[in-house]
């Protein structure tokens, strides 16, 4: 795929997130029982924590100031980014809630798991070509250190008995994936 290398380490993310939307619903759909599922349920609290908060982070603080920069205050794309991170919060909220309830799994996890996809995929396919677009050369290459300088530790992926992955490095071709 061709996007600027100063927004790998964030597509990378978007990468190892879809990961885990894939390999949770193949657990859904082979009918797992429901002690995988709990685990599943504990790994998004995690990866919550410690890959889509840090992520979202540097998408608020770092990625939008650019892009405000050239579009108006109430541009709709940053107002959907916006409200979709503050969904994708309630969403793993309602999940945890449902575990520690022992309540049905599979609507919270299908419901987390197909925000994430579309999410991603907007980001991908409209917010980041429009960036790419509209940034100067400086603005995106500020940006790409302030990613790279901030990347995160090895992460469980969901669904993925246990494999961590790292986020990228700079180098690393992007799968087609995205
Ligand atoms: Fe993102």
């Amino acid at each position: 795929m061709k996007r600027n290398k100063n927004l790998h380490p964030l597509s990378w993310e978007h990468h190892h997130t879809l990961t885990s939307v894939v390999l949770t619903r193949r657990h859904i759909k082979n009918c797992a029982p429901r002690a995988r599922l709990v685990q599943i349920a504990r790994e998004f609290a995690a990866f919550h924590r410690e890959a889509l908060l840090p992520h979202f982070r540097h998408e608020e603080e770092w990625l939008l100031p650019r892009y405000l920069r050239h579009a108006s205050a109430g541009d709709a794309a940053v107002t959907r980014l916006l409200r979709e991170h503050v969904t994708l919060h309630r969403l793993v909220y309602d999940l945890t809630l449902a575990e520690r309830n022992s309540a049905d799994l599979v609507a919270p996890l299908t419901a987390l798991t197909d925000a994430l996809e579309a999410h991603v995929r907007f980001e991908e396919r409209e917010m980041f070509p429009m960036i790419e677009a509209v940034l100067t050369a400086d603005e995106l290459s500020s940006l790409g250190e302030e990613l790279l300088r901030s990347v995160s530790d090895a992460v469980v992926i969901p669904g993925g008995d246990g494999c961590r992955v790292k986020a990228a490095s700079e180098n690393a071709p992007l799968p087609d994936s995205l």
